[in-house]
């Protein structure tokens, strides 16, 4: 069967890495959730206090940087920065609250973008993020745009923070999100928009199962299943 790439772009907290996980997952695909990536990049800067601001030797830093991903023994697959699992720490709200500012920083896209490139190379995968219909992969078979309303969206991530043991307000949550909407959006480079050819999943009043279906019948008529 022929092997595509599906790129899921969209903003924060909704929804994509769950559908990008279920689609992989049915069609035996490899998921790459490229916000783990910045996430990872992010931590690495803040617990060694490297300024990524103008800072001249950023690329050498990037190159000491190892991101690579492991399934646990649960089946969920977990992060690891220079070997080492940091899956919890990267949701942390100390990483949220920086990742935008590094996410819009050109050295550090550009050090991801080209492995992420690499790694979807061979088809067969399934992406999220922000930039990948649309500098990643734009030439991605099925690009798929996901969005839901605000005030979804801060419950969807409170609840995946509490069920992860991390205490954090709502109030915190919303600021966060509205912050890191008008960063990634107004970036100078790759910021969030809909690619031209991408189709709108707004999954504001749909289940995941509702939104996964959606999803793979529109994979499957590309695939040809
Ligand atoms: O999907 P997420 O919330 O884990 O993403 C973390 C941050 O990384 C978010 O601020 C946007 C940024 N990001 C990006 O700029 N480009 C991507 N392809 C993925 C994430």
């Amino acid at each position: 069967m022929k092997k595509i790439l599906i790129a899921i772009d969209g903003y924060a907290a909704c929804g994509k890495s769950t559908l990008a996980k279920q689609l992989a997952s049915h069609l035996h695909y490899l998921f790459l959730d490229t916000g783990a990536m910045y996430r990872a990049v992010t931590l690495y800067l803040l617990d060694n206090n490297i300024n990524w601001v103008n800072n001249k030797l950023l690329n050498d830093v990037l190159d000491s940087i190892s991101i690579t991903f492991q399934r646990n023994e649960n089946g969920k697959i977990h992060c690891l920065l220079n070997g080492d699992d940091v899956e919890e720490e990267i949701r942390s709200m100390h990483v949220s609250n920086k990742v935008s500012e590094v996410a819009a920083v050109s050295a550090v896209r550009k050090f991801l973008v080209q492995q992420q490139q690499i790694i979807g190379k061979e088809k067969g995968i399934v992406m999220d993020g922000r930039d990948i219909g649309t500098v990643v992969f734009p030439h991605a078979e099925l690009k798929l745009f996901v969005t839901a309303d605000m005030d979804t969206r801060v419950q969807r991530r409170l609840l995946e923070l509490q069920s992860n043991d991390i205490q954090v307000s709502e109030e915190d949550i919303r600021n966060n999100l509205i912050k890191r909407d008008h960063e990634e959006t107004t970036r100078a480079d790759s910021p969030l928009f809909k690619a031209a050819d991408a189709i709108v999943i707004d999954n504001t009043n749909l289940t995941p199962a509702e939104q996964f279906q959606i999803a793979l019948n529109l994979a499957e008529k590309i695939i040809g299943a």
